[in-house]
């Protein structure tokens, strides 16, 4: 097969372990835009989504003017190419986290679906042969999340628990944004089936222990779950040194398309997951009364899936690659580190979550008070910040449990990513003296 793949190296230096953010924002056409009649734009919201390089929106525009085809259907010569486009991509993905067998990659609509996935394969098991007993809960069953997660990782759950009569329940949160582990032996217990929880906290920034967590589920021989929809985009991620038994992401965060997910899980419990979605492709027999299932992959991607989402994301891992994701960790680190340092000179201004960098990650959520106490709503924040050029995300962020933890209404949120620099960070703290001026005279 002869397909042209888009594969030009990363400007900022390939793999180095350092590289120039200003030759990387330049494989980004969307940051040298302007908003609002000529304002530089400052994109501080990748946690909501990440922008994308020129290679991932040429993959996709590539793909749809050169390779158009359904996939594992047809047998010409663009079926066999957008087939090999899309399976190279699971080659990609399977490398970028250390997945022993490519097999062991789902592709998914995103991070909640992937989630979603195992939660409903979970209950339908209940109805399943003797090979997903692993897989069944009831009551007296445990589930067990953390306060920390968003709604992705929270909602499935608590419906899972509504279908099947188990009972959901959650670590929770210290002061200063971590997961209180103080009585984790008392939480997760010999009644935990699952254990599902954040890598890295989307409100907080946080960045959870996972051995920790992982070692005393399997103590007590609970499946774990990992949410790395905010750790795999920023940080070197390896399943197999993680130890968990599935791993939750999604390509738009990741500097990869949107409607592209990804659900990683070990082999053995792939064979014996029951689906969650039927239809084409996710079948090896089918009669008018019954059905027989493909092998895993398959098995979980029924119907069409995102094919050109999927060559897109292929793109973004060989991007990510390129630069080096401990080179990407590295400055996201310097820039989490730069940017608490300068919000600690404002005013009035409260973060919350861990106030240094130390395991933690740049999505940076505050508060602004006035002398009196009174707080600048978030909504407020997030106007003024958008009248400079400043895009930042307000609201409850999809974790409004945190919120309540920690007594806010909402939040303003700034988020890096591999493409974020200093002058953004003293663009945003400028804007928030814009903020001072107006609301707090
Ligand atoms: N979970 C995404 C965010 O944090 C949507 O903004």
């Amino acid at each position: 097969m002869t397909v042209t793949e888009t594969r030009r190296p990363p400007a900022g230096g390939a793999g180095s372990g350092h590289y120039d953010v200003e030759a990387v924002r330049r494989d980004f056409p969307i940051l040298s835009r302007t908003v609002h009649d000529g304002v530089p734009l400052v994109y501080l919201d990748s946690a909501a989504t990440s922008q994308k390089p020129q290679v991932v929106l040429d993959a996709e525009r590539e793909y749809y003017e050169r390779h158009n085809a359904n996939v594992h259907r047809g047998i010409h010569v663009l079926a066999e190419e957008a087939t090999a486009l899309y399976e190279s991509a699971r080659d990609r993905v399977a490398a970028f986290v250390g997945a022993p067998d490519r097999n062991e990659i789902v592709f998914t609509k995103n991070s909640s679906e992937a989630l979603n996935l195992v939660a409903y394969a979970m209950s339908n098991a209940l109805a399943a042969g003797p090979e997903a007993e692993r897989f069944r809960l009831g009551p007296g069953d445990e589930v067990v999340v953390t306060e920390m997660e968003h709604h992705s990782n929270l909602v499935p759950w608590q419906m899972l628990c509504a279908r099947t009569g188990a009972t959901l329940r959650w670590i929770g949160l210290t002061d200063d944004g971590r997961l209180d582990l103080g009585n984790l032996d008392e939480v997760i217990t010999e009644r935990a089936k699952i254990v599902s929880f954040v890598h890295q906290s989307n409100i907080l920034g946080t960045i959870n222990p996972v051995s920790t967590i992982v070692a005393r589920a399997r103590e007590v021989g609970a499946l774990t779950v990992l949410d790395g929809s905010q750790s795999v985009p920023h940080n070197p991620v390896n399943v197999t040194e993680l130890g968990v038994d599935f791993l939750a992401f999604t390509g738009h965060k990741m500097c990869g398309p949107t409607g592209i997910g990804v659900l990683w899980g070990r082999r053995e419990l792939l064979e014996s997951m029951p689906p969650f979605l039927g239809g084409g492709e996710m079948i090896k027999v089918v009669t008018m009364s019954e059905s027989t299932y493909a092998d895993p992959p398959h098995r979980f991607e029924a119907g069409t899936p995102m094919i050109a989402q999927a060559v897109g994301l292929g793109a973004a891992v060989d991007y990510l690659t390129g630069l080096g994701m401990d080179a990407v960790a590295a400055h996201e680190h310097e820039i989490t580190a730069y940017a608490l340092k300068r919000l600690a000179e404002v005013p009035g201004l409260r973060v919350i979550g861990p106030q240094t960098a130390e395991d933690r990650g740049g999505a940076i959520s505050f508060v602004l008070t006035g002398p009196d106490g009174r707080m600048v709503h978030p909504h407020d924040v997030g106007q003024v910040l958008d009248e400079q050029g400043i895009a930042v995300r307000v609201g409850h962020h999809c974790a409004r449990p945190v919120c309540l933890r920690y007594n806010v209404p909402a939040t303003t949120r700034a988020s890096f990513h591999l493409y974020t620099t200093t002058a953004e960070i003293d663009a945003l703290v400028e804007g928030l003296e814009q903020v001072r001026r107006f609301f707090l005279p």
